[in-house]
């Protein structure tokens, strides 16, 4: 019982703890999503936030990916930032812009502002979302991952009011106020953990923290200085959950090493890595999840074999590897490509 207990079955459950696997396990980030014909059919007849805040929708659609490949596990059909809604932030998804916030902090009066409420009063609708589906996937076997933002990715969108380009808005609160920066990102870090906290007690099996645009917009000292200690928090605050933690980042090749620092069992290694040098700096002690490039899965099924493959040999068969692509998958992306990548990686990694 005992042994059951510490020595999960599942394939990626096993690859988080660098437990020997029969294959590489493979998930996708962004698996639900407009590529998927059954995900842009649902689209048409509810909005975003409507498919987040119906439990039913938003299990249905996480599980659609898992009718359709071989994945060995699941992610909750939610987004990184509702969580701001709860916080008093005006949050639409725009059709062809993506998403906009109103009314965006501007002030340190606006950080002060900010409420921390539980996640069981604006987002129960995702929590309910997780028991329904890991009732459904228990008797597969499939784990199901719960996840949120980073601090500093999730106070960009709340600053610039949507995506940026150069994130001027953000460094210049950053720089210039940096007594509200750090109110605003322990703000940030009590709404994030009690959520996370709160997804692996409704059944969460694994966590992940998408701090996707901190290494796009800071260099390592400013990382260092103004992001990188809220994760650390934040990844402390995760640890009494008992369930690994996926730390996950873009553009941070030059701060691998700070990365594993400040926490996570498995580290997210994006696509403009290799795969091998990232792992020895980050450490064999630590399982690593990555890389595909995402574009490679508009090229021919031969070029994404030779591809796989390679991240395959750069893993080096050792355990505590996670195949997925080094970003979230593109919604032009073929699904028959999809399929061809999935049988590819459990194919040329069966041991
Ligand atoms: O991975 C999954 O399948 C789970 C669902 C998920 C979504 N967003 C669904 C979504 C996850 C994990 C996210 C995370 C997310 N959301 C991140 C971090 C991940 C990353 O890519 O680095 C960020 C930055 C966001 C914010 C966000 N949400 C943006 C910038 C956009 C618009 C861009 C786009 O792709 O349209 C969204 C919308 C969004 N989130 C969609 C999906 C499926 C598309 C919405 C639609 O159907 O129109």
């Amino acid at each position: 019982m005992a042994k059951e207990l510490s020595e999960p079955k599942s394939r990626f459950l096993r690859a988080c703890r660098r437990l020997p696997v029969d294959a590489t396990p493979i998930w996708l980030m962004r698996q639900a999503g407009r590529y998927m014909p059954e995900y842009r059919a649902l689209r048409e007849k509810h909005s975003m936030l409507d498919l987040i805040g119906s439990p039913e929708l938003a299990a249905e659609v996480t599980l659609q990916p898992i009718e359709a490949f071989d994945l060995d596990a699941a992610i909750i059909f939610a987004d990184i930032l509702p969580p701001l809604i709860g916080m008093g932030l005006e949050l639409e998804f725009v059709k062809g812009v993506g998403p906009v916030i109103h009314n965006p902090i501007k002030t340190t009066r606006d950080v002060d502002m900010l409420a921390a409420p539980p996640a069981e009063v604006h987002l129960s609708a995702t929590l309910k979302a997780i028991e329904m589906v890991v009732r459904d996937l228990e008797p597969k076997g499939i784990p199901l991952i719960g996840f949120a933002g980073a601090p500093f990715t999730l106070a960009s969108y709340a600053v610039e009011g949507g995506g940026s380009k150069d994130y001027a808005r953000t460094k210049a609160l950053m720089y210039s106020e940096p007594a509200a920066w750090k109110r605003l990102m322990d703000k940030l870090v009590t709404v994030q953990a009690d959520y996370l906290v709160k997804q692996a007690q409704a059944g969460a099996a694994v966590l992940q923290v998408f701090d996707s645009w901190a290494g796009l917009a800071l260099g390592r000292e400013a990382y260092l200085r103004y992001a990188a200690p809220y994760n650390r928090k934040l990844f402390a605050m995760l640890a009494g959950t008992g369930v690994p933690v996926i730390n996950f980042s873009t553009g941070t090749a030059g701060a691998l090493k700070h990365l594993r620092a400040a926490g996570g069992d498995v580290i997210g290694v994006d696509w403009r890595v290799n795969l091998d040098e990232g792992w020895a700096t980050i450490g064999h002690d630590v399982a690593v999840q990555g890389n595909l490039d995402p574009v490679a899965l508009f090229a021919p099924p031969k070029e994404i074999e030779k591809r796989v493959a390679d991240i395959l040999r750069r893993a080096g068969g050792r355990p505590g590897h996670i195949f997925n692509l080094g970003h979230g998958i593109l919604p032009e992306t073929p699904v028959e490509n999809v399929i061809a990548m999935v049988q590819t990686v459990h194919e040329l990694s069966a041991r």
